[in-house]
């Protein structure tokens, strides 16, 4: 198959490109910088040089592959809705290359707001909440109406691995810098995680299966409770560990204090998929996290 992965130089993206390659598919990876083209070109990619913002390159791309996979995102939060809105136009774009096709997309999306206070499954639709700009999801779900085989693969607030850039970094920051590993409450709200290897096979596996399903979840921890995580930040810091008000954690503070529980139970069953890798708490004990 030949696939054309958005984000290919990314933490997601690059895994998903190295999955499909190894795999016998053809990938051609977007790239927005030149450098990093080139060690995408590297691993045997052929590269397409453009940004979110250049739609007629990303629908001609689109056009032209097999299967999309979007994990392209401006993760600036600063400016998250106007990324958000960036983040929207590119996945009309793409879909709208695959309309009257059953070639698929899987575009990347999160657990995050799906179902606070209980375990979100692959049922679960997310809503079009007005305080929470991202539209990923609710693209797909436009594109699915118009015709095209388009699908989330959602991911859990934790992506992790060596090399982790996402919240767990934020995590270890925070406490760094306040001399504090903190939670919110009693620390009982709920973090989902995987493994950036184990993520990426779901993305190849929804692929093979034929993207038959609206959504699949890409999670190994179903529930890990957030006090735990801030208990191994706080050992391998040597900071006390403590409860603390929201504000603690400034613009993270709707993340820290989230509950973001998410079966993969269907997804699972489907692709046969297992998670191989670490855990999120073992992953996170990793002396890698901390130099
Ligand atoms: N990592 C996690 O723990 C996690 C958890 C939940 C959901 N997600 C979601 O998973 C997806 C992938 O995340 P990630 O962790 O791989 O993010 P990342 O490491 O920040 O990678 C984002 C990718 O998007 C590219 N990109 C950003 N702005 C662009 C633009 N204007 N034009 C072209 N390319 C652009 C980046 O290019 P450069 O390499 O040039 O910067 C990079 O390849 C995102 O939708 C993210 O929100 C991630």
């Amino acid at each position: 198959m030949h696939v054309f992965v958005t984000g290919a130089t990314g933490w997601v993206g690059s895994m998903v490109v190295q999955e499909l390659l190894g795999a016998g598919h053809r990938v051609t990876g977007l790239s927005r910088s030149r450098e990093k083209g080139q060690a995408l070109a590297a691993t045997g990619a052929t590269v397409l040089h453009a940004t979110l913002d250049d739609l007629d390159a990303l629908q001609r791309a689109a056009g032209a592959a097999d299967a999309v996979i979007h994990t392209a995102f401006n993760h600036d939060f600063s400016q998250f809705a106007a990324n958000a809105e960036q983040d929207r136009r590119a996945i009309e774009a793409l879909g709208g290359a695959l309309v009257g096709s059953s070639r698929p997309l899987l575009v990347t999306a999160g657990v995050a707001l799906l179902a606070p206070g209980r375990v979100a499954t692959e049922q679960d639709e997310a809503s079009s909440d007005p305080s929470y700009p991202r539209r990923s999801e609710v693209m797909a779900r436009t594109l699915r109406e118009r015709g095209v085989r388009a699908a989330t693969i959602r991911l859990p607030p934790s992506v992790h691995g060596l090399g982790d850039h996402g919240f767990l970094p934020i995590l270890i920051r925070t406490a760094r810098e306040t001399g504090v590993s903190a939670y919110i409450g009693d620390g009982r709200n709920r973090w989902s995680g995987v493994h950036r290897l184990d993520a990426a096979r779901v993305y190849r596996l929804a692929l093979e299966e034929g993207v038959t399903q609206p959504a699949y979840h890409a999670v190994a921890d179903e529930g890990v409770a957030f006090e735990e995580l801030a208990k191994i930040i706080g050992r391998r810091l040597g900071l006390p560990v403590q409860s603390r008000e929201a504000s603690h954690f400034s613009w993270f503070s709707s993340f820290a204090g989230l509950d973001m529980a998410a079966s993969s139970a269907r997804t699972r069953e489907l692709l046969d998929w297992q998670p191989t890798e670490p855990g999120l708490l073992e992953d996170l004990d990793q002396p890698g996290y901390f130099a």
